[in-house]
Parts: C-alpha cells; structure tokens; sequence
C-alpha cells in the first residue's frame, strides 16, 4: 500500500475529560471493542506493572490520578487507531496541551450527572484553538442523569458547539433502557445483568417500529423516548460533516462505559467520522507552507519526552507525531536547528507493548529513543528544514528554589533537574546572579511528582522552598542591543531557560506590567513557541 493511502487509514485522536468522568474506563472499553485487548483490567494491569517499575507512579496510585500521557495503537475496521492518552489532572494541563497538538481528533467524555466541568472546558477550548473536531460521549447513563436536553443545551451554551445527537437515549439509571440510532431507527438495547460481565460489542438492536419496542420497554419509559426523539429531530439540526470538520458541530452518542453499553457505537462513530490525518502548517526558509500527508517528505514533530520510563536504563522516549512520508526504521532525521539523528529502534506502542516500529506514516506516533538531543517542540524532517509551528511553552505559575539535602550533590541536583526539565513538564531558570537552580511548575502536585522522581530515578532528595521571585517571562525584542541593554540593567531579575533564552524573573504582575511600560520595545511573553 502505498503511504498515502497508509496515511488515509489513520485515526488519531485524544480523549478529554474531567477527572472521574470516565475517561480510563472508555478507553480500556474503547480498547476491548477495537479488539486490543481482551479481557478488562488489563489497561489498568499495565498501569500496575508499570507502577512496580516506577516508584513515582505511586502518586498516580495514591491519588488516583493518571500523570503521564501514552499513546496506544490497534487496527479497527481497516483503520489504525492511535489513541493518544492525556492526563487528567488540571496541573498536568500542559502536557495535556501539547499531547492535543498531535490528535487529528478529540472525544469529549461527559459524566451525565455533571455535564460541563470545569477541566472539560479548559481542554475544550485547546482543542477550538485548534479547531480538532469533537465527538461527544455522554457516560454515566446508568446512573441517575440529568435531562439529555439539558446536557445538549450545555453543550451548546458553555461550548457554541451546536450539537447532533446521533442517538437518543430511553432514561437513565435504573429505568435507562438504551438508546435509539437516530440514522437507523433502530433501537440499541441496554442489557442489565447485575453481577454479571457485560456483554462486549455492539449492543442488540430491536427495529424501531412500535409494535417491536412495545413489551419491551417499559411504557414510561417508551413514551418519554418517542417524546424526545419527537423534539430533538424536530429542533436540532442534522449531523453535518463539513460542521463537524471544522471543529463547529459534535455528534453525541450516549452510554455506559463501566457496562460496556455504547462503546461500539463510539468506536464505529470514530470509523465513520474521525478525519484522517490533518494537513500541519509549517516554516520552510522563513516561508510558511502547508506539509501534507501525501508528501513524501517524512517529517513530524515532538510533542512529548518521556524519560526513566525504563529506571534501569536511563533511557528517554520522545514522542514524535509524524505529519508526512513513509518513516522507515533505520532513517536519518534532521531538525531545522540542525541535529541529526539516525533512527534505530523506533518504537510503537501497542495496548500492552512497546514494538520496534519498521515502518510508520502519518498520523502515526513513534517512540524515538534518545539521550537528550530531543526536545518537546523539535521538528524533525529527511530534508531537515521544516519546523511545525504551535507547540507552546506556558510561563510557569509557581517558581520555587530547589535544594539538595547534601550540598556536596549539587551538581547531580542541576543533572536531574535538568533531565527532568527536557521532558518539558517542568521548567528550569538559572537566574543571571549565584547559582539557585529555579524550578516552574504549573501547580503544587507538578513539585510533588518531582520529588518522588528525584528520589527514585537519581537517589537524591531534593527541596522546593519559596523563590524571591513569582512570574516568569519569556523576553524578547527586535533590538538585540536594547534587550542587552536590559539584562546589564536588570541582572538581579533576569536568568535563562533551559535553552538560553532570556527570562525576566519578577516579584509579581506588577513588576512585568512596570518593566513593559519603561521597555516598550521589549515583548515580555507568557508563552515561548519553540522554534
Ligand atoms: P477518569 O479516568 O475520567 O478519572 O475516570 P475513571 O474511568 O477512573 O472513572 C471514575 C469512576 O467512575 C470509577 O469509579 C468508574 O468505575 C466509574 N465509572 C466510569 N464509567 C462509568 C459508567 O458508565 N457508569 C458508572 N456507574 N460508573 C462509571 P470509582 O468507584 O471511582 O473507581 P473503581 O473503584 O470503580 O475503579
């Protein structure tokens, strides 16, 4: 097959949430109905495998939260699925950023006792900026919900996403009943089997006619569902592709994933409407260009790192989304910057497995092994001179001077710090003056991670204490002179980024509010797109 119509087959998408929606029950159930795997548990057997190898996972155990994002591959219905996996946590926001850079395509998991919360909004709104289209999946439906209607009515109000219902559903909790396919008419029957498995599949459709569904459900039940069906094909507009394309329209589907009731329904909703891998905007010679998946040019670009993923092996995983070509193992990359890798053993991942990847094309994400020459943000090409634009790097909102118990590991402290930063969860100052290592986190949790894997992947135990300063700016200005200028000015409120960039290190808002306005020249930034 030919790499464009490789690229054609591939689905890559993200599922969103707030936390405790559903989100790691959809995607073990996702998985299960994609064939990936085979029995439940096994999504959550990998975490706990991969919790014995990681001592700071045991945060993720403890708080039951998920904090490193994977992706995981499996073929469906003739298509390769890549299932990018985000944290859910809100101070892992970023990482989640960055990982919706590489998803063509994003689920949106509501718990359907709660509609909107607060994290599916913020997640939301990354994905409009990028205008990734959304598929909805209502969970929950066996527990008391609210009204469907209202959940759409949310949707449209707090989204402006104009919604499509693709199902209706017949109650909830313990009167829910299943879902009607608005296409078919068919009637997808939720089948309750307390203590028992549920059944893994699509569900058993009845016809919809009347005399089929009467007798079978409940006659509540049956008239609140041709009501609503009666309303919701009278008032919301039909599902339309190019609207959902362009990031403006959501078909819903409605389910259980703790059941296994609508996953299929998902997963086949996935089949029909994900797109296939986008066309990425990017720089070429200061020229900007579209680089599409049929080009031949293999090129995509990191949006993670992930180190100490195997503590034995000091080893790092960048995560490279690939938008171009026909990858093959053993090939020589270039970045725009200029570095070159030859890549060996790039890997997949699979639901329970890491793989060596032979070949790979759009859509795709490999694993590139590496020992540091890779960067979140780093685009890497054959012809070496495309550089993918939007990944960016937030302003940290807390800074805190971090400190080795044992002043004699210093050094090994900046090592690991520094190792840490790379992955581009955290981020690293060094201030112009002395020799205080700043550390920036979006929030508490983001340090705590840290001084667990501090302790467990480099023996040491390190300190985070209040820094002088409190905002991070990333500076920069057409003069070079004047930014100079500045920084001679402002030693004792300036540093450098992991790369080098200058950063303006300030008290608080006011500080950078003040320095803007004596500086007009110099743009004092809260995000630094890596370039
Ligand atoms: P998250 O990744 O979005 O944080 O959510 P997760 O899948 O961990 O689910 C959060 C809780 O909601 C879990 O219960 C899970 O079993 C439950 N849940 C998920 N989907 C459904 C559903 O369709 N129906 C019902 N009734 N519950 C669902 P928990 O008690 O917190 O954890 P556990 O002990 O069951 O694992």
């Amino acid at each position: 097959m030919s790499h464009i119509a490789e690229a054609a087959r591939r689905r890559t998408f993200a599922i969103i949430s707030h936390p405790d929606a559903g989100k790691t029950t959809l995607t073990e159930n996702l998985l299960l109905a994609g064939g990936a795997i085979r029995a439940a548990g096994e999504v959550a057997a990998r975490g706990a495998q991969r919790r014995t190898r990681s001592d700071w996972m045991k945060i993720e155990r403890d708080r039951g939260i998920s904090v490193s994002a994977s992706v995981m591959t499996f073929e469906y219905s003739d298509l390769v699925f890549n299932l990018l996996d985000t944290p859910g946590h809100e101070d892992f926001s970023e990482d989640t950023y960055r990982t919706l850079t590489a998803a063509d395509c994003a689920v949106m998991v509501l718990d359907a006792a709660k509609g909107i919360e607060p994290q599916t909004l913020k997640l939301f709104e990354v994905c409009r900026m990028r205008d990734i289209p959304i598929i909805t999946f209502i969970n929950k439906m066996d527990r008391e919900a609210l009204e469907p209607i209202e959940l759409l009515d949310e949707v449209q109000d707090k989204l402006q996403l104009d919604t499509a219902p693709l199902y209706w559903p017949a109650a909830s909790g313990q009167r829910f009943a299943g879902m009607k396919d608005l296409t078919t008419g068919e009637f997808c029957q939720f089948d309750r089997r307390p203590g028992e498995p549920p059944h893994i599949g699509p569900a058993t459709r009845i016809p919809g006619s009347d005399e089929d569904l009467l007798g079978k459900l409940d006659d509540h039940v049956y008239a609140e569902l041709v009501e609503g069906v009666e309303m919701v094909t009278g008032l919301l507009p039909k599902f339309d592709e190019e609207a959902f394309n362009a990031g403006n329209m959501t078909p819903v589907v409605f389910g259980s994933a703790l059941r296994h009731f609508g996953v299929a329904e998902l997963l086949n909703t996935l089949r029909d409407f994900a797109p296939p891998p986008r066309i990425q905007k990017a720089e070429r010679k200061g020229q900007v260009i579209s680089v599409q998946p049929s080009d031949n040019d293999v090129s995509g670009f990191v949006f993670k790192i992930q180190a100490n993923m195997d503590p034995n092996h000091r080893d790092r995983v960048a995560f490279l989304r690939l938008c171009s070509g026909e990858f093959k193992r053993g090939m020589k990359l270039k970045s725009a910057t200029g570095k070159q890798l030859n890549i060996h053993n790039p890997l997949m991942f699979l639901a329970q497995d890491r793989e060596i990847a032979e070949t790979a094309y759009a859509g795709d994400v490999i694993g590139v092994p590496n020992h540091g020459q890779l960067r979140v943000g780093d685009s890497l090409s054959e012809s070496g001179d495309i550089q993918f634009a939007g990944i960016p790097n937030f302003a940290p909102e807390l800074l805190r001077r971090a400190r080795v118990k044992d002043p004699m590991k210093a050094k090994h402290l900046r090592k690991a710090l520094e190792s840490l930063a790379e992955e581009g969860v955290t981020q690293l100052f060094k201030p112009a003056i002395g020799s205080d290592m700043i550390v920036g986190a979006v929030g508490q949790l983001q340090f705590e991670v840290m001084i667990e894997r501090v302790a467990a992947e480099y023996g040491l135990e390190v300190m985070f204490e209040m820094a002088p300063y409190n905002v991070a700016r990333w500076m920069a200005c057409d003069d070079p002179d004047k930014l100079e200028e500045f920084l001679d000015r402002n030693k004792s409120a300036s540093g450098t980024d992991l790369d080098g960039a200058p950063v303006y290190l300030a008290k608080n808002a006011w500080d950078v509010g003040y320095a803007q306005e004596k500086n007009p020249s110099i743009r004092f930034t809260a995000t630094k797109e890596r370039s």
